[in-house]
Formats: structure tokens, C-alpha cells, sequence
């Protein structure tokens, strides 16, 4: 058995590409505007799926237009959308995004991702118990992450969390949670401890993306460093999300820890590689061609 479930976030990305960012009550012309789908958790559930991973997805959307589209592409992604729920009372969550100076700006308004409730999780747990890894971020309610956690606490089910955005951890999660991976920011805002320090206080749990310096962690005698692959970056958004889903892919696989990451690594430095979160996110073959490489 090696079903990977993600718990989490499902929204329509509104992205804008402009050669700069607006001053306050300014307009100006930007240079694209595209529709992707998106949302931490879909991306995840994305990437997992489209190594060969057996993926199961709870979320909520909105009973609209958008909701039906991004059920319909995980589902043509091999993604098990059963339990994704149309929400009457909110609609579909959006992100909307700024593409500038090769980097992102994003606001993303939950809608619907706020209405997956802790009672509704209560009602999955036969679904959550076949898994061998569960993966989640913090794009919909804490009460439901935390309702989770205890869940696969008890069950003893390794948790991939993708602390983001940070602002919604509450460092007694971390008790519940196998592999942590902020980035350098948000692992900043999560411990208030300079990188060693909160590697060394995390061993062989907390992994640190660090975008074009690679990935850090600590394996309790020694800091691991896995570099960055060097890559044509078009659009860094979802490359977080590439990299938990591979991850969970690997650990779900039984990789040991730093094979997983090194994959992780590899999956990640490819879906940059496109427009939009989950366009440019490998397959299993194109991730080892690129370990080969
Ligand atoms: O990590 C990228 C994702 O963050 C986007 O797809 C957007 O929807 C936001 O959730």
C-alpha cells in the first residue's frame, strides 16, 4: 500500500505577467494574463501523482465554474477526486499572482478552501487510514490541520507539511509532523533561530528549500547540503509544491531521506521549467534522467 493522501488547498490561479509591479494608485499595462490551475494542495497532489504516485485528494471548492475545472484536472491527472466537496456557501478559492522581475508575488483568498472542516475530517477517516503518507499546507482552516495531525498522531502516518503560509503554524504542530520544509523565509518566521540553529534543533525532520542554493538539513551528526540543479527558470510558482509532492512520492516509496530529497531536488529544478504551478512538473523518468544527468 502506498497511497499518498494531500489535505488541502484547490484554487484557480489569476496570473498577470508584467515587466514591473504598479506604485500605489498607479496603472499601468501589463504584458499577459493567463488562468492555471493551482493551489498548494492540487499542486501537490499534481506532482505526486504525475511521478506514478497513487494520490488522494480532500479538499473543498465552490459550486462554480472554476470548482468543476480544477476537480476535472486533477482528475485527468490521475488524481483521486472523490473526495473533493462542492461548498453551496463559498466559491472556489483564487490566488492571484504577479509575475515580475522573474520572481512572484501572490494573494490567495481561501473561499471554499475554508470550509473543509474538522468534522468533515472526522468523516474521512477510514479514507486517511489507508495512507502511508499524508501531505498538507496551511491554505485551509488550522482547526483542520490540527484535527489531522492528531489523526495521523494517533495512527502513527507520517505528515509532510509544507509550512505555508507561514504565518498559520503553531509550532506545537511540529510534534505531529515528520518532515517540515519551509523555505529560508518562512523557517525564519516559523523558529526565530538563524538557520544552523534550527536545523540542529530539527534533525532529519526539518528540510530547508533554499530556491537556487538547494536544499538543507540535519542528519543529527551532520549538515546535509543538496544543491540546486542549475535550470532555465520561466515561472518558480509550484516549485515548493513540486518538491513536497515528489518528496511525499519518495518517502511513500521507502527512499531513504536523502535519496528523497535529491529527488525532490531534481523534480523541482524541472517544473520551473514552464508557465504556470503545475505545467512544467515531471514524470518519474524525466526526474531520473535529470539525476543522470
Ligand atoms: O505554491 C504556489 C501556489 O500557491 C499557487 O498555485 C497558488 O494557488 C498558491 O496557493
Amino acid at each position: 500500500m502506498k497511497m499518498i493522501t494531500v489535505i488541502g488547498s484547490m484554487n484557480m490561479d489569476l496570473v498577470v505577467d508584467t515587466s514591473r509591479v504598479p506604485e500605489n494608485g498607479e496603472t499601468i499595462l501589463g504584458n499577459s494574463f493567463y488562468t492555471f490551475p493551482g493551489g498548494k494542495g492540487a499542486n501537490q497532489a499534481v506532482a505526486a501523482a504525475r511521478l506514478g504516485g497513487d494520490v488522494h485528494m480532500i479538499a473543498c471548492v465552490g459550486n462554480d465554474g472554476f470548482g468543476t475545472e480544477l476537480t476535472r484536472n486533477l482528475h485527468e491527472e490521475g488524481v483521486d477526486t472523490a473526495n473533493v466537496s462542492y461548498s453551496s456557501e463559498k466559491s472556489t478559492g483564487i490566488a492571484n499572482i504577479i509575475l515580475s522581475e522573474k520572481d512572484n508575488r501572490i494573494i490567495v483568498v481561501p473561499g471554499a478552501n475554508y470550509e473543509l472542516t474538522p468534522q468533515m475530517i472526522e468523516g474521512l477517516r477510514d479514507i486517511i487510514k489507508m495512507s502511508n503518507v499524508v501531505v498538507m499546507q496551511l491554505e485551509i482552516l488550522p482547526e483542520t490541520v490540527k484535527a489531522v495531525l492528531k489523526f495521523c498522531d494517533e495512527l502513527t502516518i507520517p505528515v509532510v507539511m509544507d509550512p505555508a503560509p507561514a504565518k498559520y503554524f503553531e509550532v506545537d504542530m511540529i510534534s505531529s509532523i515528520r518532515y517540515i520544509t519551509p523555505n529560508q523565509y518562512e523557517c525564519e518566521q516559523l523558529f526565530g533561530l538563524d538557520l544552523d540553529e534550527a536545523l540542529e534543533m530539527y534533525p532529519n525532520q526539518l528540510i530547508v528549500t533554499l530556491g537556487k542554493d538547494g536544499v538543507r538539513y540535519f542528519d543529527g551528526e551532520k549538515h546535509i547540503h543538496v544543491e540546486a540543479i542549475q535550470t532555465n527558470a520561466v515561472d518558480t510558482t509550484g516549485a515548493g509544491d513540486t518538491f513536497n509532492g515528489a518528496l511525499a512520492y519518495a518517502i511513500s516509496h521507502q527512499y531513504a531521506l536523502y535519496d528523497a530529497v535529491k529527488f525532490a531536488n531534481a523534480a523541482s529544478s524541472l517544473s520551473v521549467e514552464k508557465l504556470g504551478a503545475q505545467s512544467g512538473m515531471p514524470t518519474k523518468e524525466e526526474v531520473e534522467a535529470r539525476l543522470a544527468r
